[in-house]
């Protein structure tokens, strides 16, 4: 009997990829989605975050959870309505989740779920690791509480795994198509400084590692989901240029006029995150995708120049 996958936000980025790589090795795999629809190629089961709501039978398909769910977090302007909606659609859909499997019969073996670097803070050029210490900006807050609400199931006796997210990149969308999009009108530029680290991870190895982690028992906690080699603002910049071949004719966008066009959510692309791969590494994961240019390659050497 193949096993199988429940993700959460299973319709969004990360989870379409996953859920095709999940069925290429044989798993069977349903979303838990706000919206029924008849058109998705997976069983779906709905929930409703706010109602407290949960199909039932979703708990009792799944043999693993994997959690995905959330409010983008680069999708809309920061209001305080907004920055409610990030962390609630997260935060109480893991106590949805947790309260479900304590009242029903279920043969869940464990839950995977997202959590971002965010968690860091702004750490400059400080290597950091899952034992460095935790920041304290809004996206900060978020992925602490998004955490503990994950772990109240690790309380309840389930193998956990949370893996802090770096920025996913995909052609497909998320961060890389919207820093592609100035420098294929001739206008991309480092953003503040351009000294800030970003740490990425190609879309296909942060899939391989969610199911990774379904496997093997030896994964419980947290890790660090990051290719090894984390490049500044200003290198990832001109690398994306070069695999695009398109120059680089600006000077850098000032931090004053990010912070005037995108207000606190300029956090997201300002903030500095040098994050250390080394611990998934140590299980013996081994990416496919370790440079930039790699990475970048695979979605730019085809056809989208
Ligand atoms: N992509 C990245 O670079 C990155 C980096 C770090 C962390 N992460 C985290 O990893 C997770 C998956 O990322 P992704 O890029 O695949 O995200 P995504 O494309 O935005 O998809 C997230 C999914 O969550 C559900 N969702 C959206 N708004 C919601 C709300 N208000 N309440 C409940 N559910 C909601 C949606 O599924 P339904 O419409 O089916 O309900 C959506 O398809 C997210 O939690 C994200 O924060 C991503």
């Amino acid at each position: 009997m193949p096993e199988k996958i429940l993700i959460t936000g299973g319709s969004g980025l990360i989870g379409t990829r996953l859920s095709e790589m999940l069925i290429d090795q044989g798993y069977e795999v349903a979303h838990l989605s706000r919206n029924s629809s008849k058109f998705s190629k997976y069983k779906t089961f709905r929930w409703d975050i706010k109602e407290g709501y949960i199909d039932d039978n979703a708990i009792t398909y799944a043999d693993y959870i994997i959690h995905l769910a959330g409010a983008g977090v680069a999708d809309e302007k920061w209001t305080e309505e907004r920055k409610r909606e990030i962390l609630k659609s997260r935060v109480d859909s893991a106590n949805l989740l947790y309260a479900c499997l304590q009242k029903t019969e279920h043969h869940v073996k464990g839950l995977i779920s997202a959590s971002a670097i965010g968690i860091y803070g702004d750490t400059g050029d400080h290597l950091v690791s899952e034992e460095s210490i935790l920041g304290d900006d809004f996206l900060a807050e978020v992925c602490k509480a998004w955490e503990a609400s994950a772990w109240q199931v690790k309380n309840a006796g389930l193998r956990t795994v949370i893996l802090r997210l770096g920025i996913v990149l995909s052609d497909k969308g998320g961060a890389l198509p919207q820093l592609a999009r100035p420098i294929k009108m001739m206008a991309g530029a480092p953003l503040g400084t351009g000294n800030q680290y970003m740490s990425w991870i190609h879309i296909d190895d942060a899939c391989r590692l969610f199911i990774r982690a379904v496997e093997d028992y030896q994964f419980e906690g947290v890790y660090n989901a990051v290719a090894p080699h984390p490049v500044t603002n200003k290198e990832f910049t001109k690398e994306l240029a070069e695999v695009m071949h398109k120059p680089l004719v600006l000077p850098k966008v000032p931090e004053f006029a990010l912070n005037l066009v995108l207000g606190q959510k300029s956090e997201v692309i300002l903030a500095s995150q040098r994050v250390s791969a080394n611990k998934v590494i140590q299980t013996g994961f081994t990416f496919e995708y370790n440079y930039l240019d790699e990475a970048l390659d695979s979605f730019y050497d085809k056809e989208l120049k």
